[in-house]
């Protein structure tokens, strides 16, 4: 490596951040582990072109390789989630939805999404948000039981009259009824826009149901359960795109012009190519059987950490999981979100404080924590793992003061994470 001589300063900086990745538990259920050839491309010649527009119809020359490497991830997007059209040229998840927004409604028109307290994401509507501060917002809440209420969001959508809907969630244990949410929105004459950033791995990987033939257009990241780098897709179906010319209307039939449209000019400019090639790679590993397993043990990982959360007295927001992801009410165990995601990390387990539906305290110190199995599964975990992370998960929560304690039990996960190691080659020293 020669980053080590040119900039060491940076250099050790990095191998901290690998060490960390290394030795300790990431739970965080947005977050995963790439494979070392996505890595690679993402380290790529890619970051040094300049491609505005799309593969045959761009603004620069030199464009035959970078012309190839979208079309391969374009592709490879459309075969995986069986749609016509494939934009993977967002720089992240937001943008995505930002595109969406901007290719769909004209400003001040209105959306609906999750509110951001009971779940749902930045991008759907929340108060500070581009999404309500540009378009005129209505947030729907779970019910009581941590459950999407889909009566109660058809009542508001039929109150509110949306233009556009989304589905999709950051913080949701629970299976997507993309059928029903489609039913609410052909009610109101809503797109329908399913944002499985969480779930599109699970989705590939038969565990969830796919959202195509009910959602209008489907937005993903790229970098959590699909285990890509980070990034996005937007996906739909239509006529075929052509970016240069507006279309004669804003409708279903126009979808992949409108999105390509949004996407370049209507918001960025150059597309990350290093990053494309990283998605082209994650989606050829995401097309191998491996990975319809690695999905299912994602999910039964995440049942065995919500069983055995449960049998120790946690009290789980919708009692349980159906996906990668658990939503656990700390305060039952006299805890804040705050100071549990704290207590975690000094025994290197990585969760993230989160709000619960119906929460009485702020986001900044909410009742919950979200604690998710989509990264120890790609170290190779299972429900025999699981079983001592969640006894080490239990023992600190019920004495996060007992530091003779803590010391034993973050030995306790380094020597797991010992047993399960990442990138064992990588270094940057
Ligand atoms: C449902 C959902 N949509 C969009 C995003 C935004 O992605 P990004 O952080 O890449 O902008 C997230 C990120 O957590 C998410 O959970």
């Amino acid at each position: 490596m020669h980053l080590s001589k040119t900039d060491p300063e940076l250099a050790q900086l990095l191998q901290h951040e690998l060490i960390r990745e290394r030795d300790g538990l990431e739970l965080i259920p947005s977050e995963n582990i790439v494979s070392p050839a996505v890595l690679e491309a993402l380290g790529s010649v890619g970051t040094n072109k300049y491609s505005e527009g799309y593969p045959g119809k761009r603004y620069y020359g030199g464009q035959e390789f970078v012309d190839k490497i979208e079309s391969l991830a374009i592709e490879r997007a459309k075969k995986l989630f069986d749609v016509t059209h494939a934009n993977v040229q967002p720089y992240s998840g937001s943008p995505a939805n930002q595109a969406v927004c901007f290719a769909l409604l004209e400003p001040g028109e209105k959306l609906m999404g999750m509110h951001l307290l009971y779940g749902g994401h930045l991008t759907h509507g929340w108060k500070v948000n581009f999404s309500s501060k540009y378009y005129t917002a209505v947030q729907y809440p779970t019910g009581k039981d941590g459950y999407l209420d889909y009566d109660e969001i058809g009542r508001i959508a039929r109150e509110e009259k949306p233009k556009l809907i989304f589905i999709g969630a950051t913080a949701y244990p629970r299976i997507f009824d993309f059928a029903r949410f489609a039913e609410i929105a052909h009610d109101v004459d809503a797109y329908l826009v399913a944002d499985i950033s969480h779930v599109s791995g699970l989705i590939i990987g038969g565990v969830h149901p796919s959202p195509v033939g009910c959602a209008d257009v489907i937005t993903t990241t790229t970098h959590k359960t699909l285990r890509g780098p980070r990034g996005a897709m937007i996906l739909c179906n239509g006529e075929e795109s052509n970016f240069l010319k507006p279309p004669p209307e804003k409708s279903r039939r126009y979808l992949p012009t409108l999105i390509d449209r949004a996407v370049f000019p209507g918001l960025q400019g150059g597309p990350h190519d290093h990053q494309t090639a990283a998605i082209a790679v994650a989606l050829h590993e995401a097309a191998q059987p491996e990975f319809k397993e690695y999905a299912a043990q994602i999910v039964r990982n995440a049942k065995s950490l919500a069983d055995h959360l449960l049998s120790y007295g946690f009290t789980l927001i919708s009692g349980g999981t159906d996906n990668h992801m658990l939503l656990v009410d700390v305060t039952a165990k006299g805890l804040t979100g705050k100071i549990a995601e704290k207590t975690l990390d000094e025994v290197g387990i990585t969760v993230n404080k989160n709000t619960i539906p119906f929460d009485t305290r702020s986001p900044y110190d909410p009742s919950g924590i979200r604690i998710g199995t989509p990264s120890l599964t790609t170290r190779g975990m299972k429900e025999s793992e699981v079983a001592i992370i969640a006894d080490v998960i239990n023992r600190v929560l019920h004495h996060p003061d007992d530091d003779a304690l803590k010391r034993r039990c973050h030995q306790i996960i380094k020597d797991l994470c010992a047993q399960f190691p990442i990138y064992p080659d990588l270094s940057y020293l």
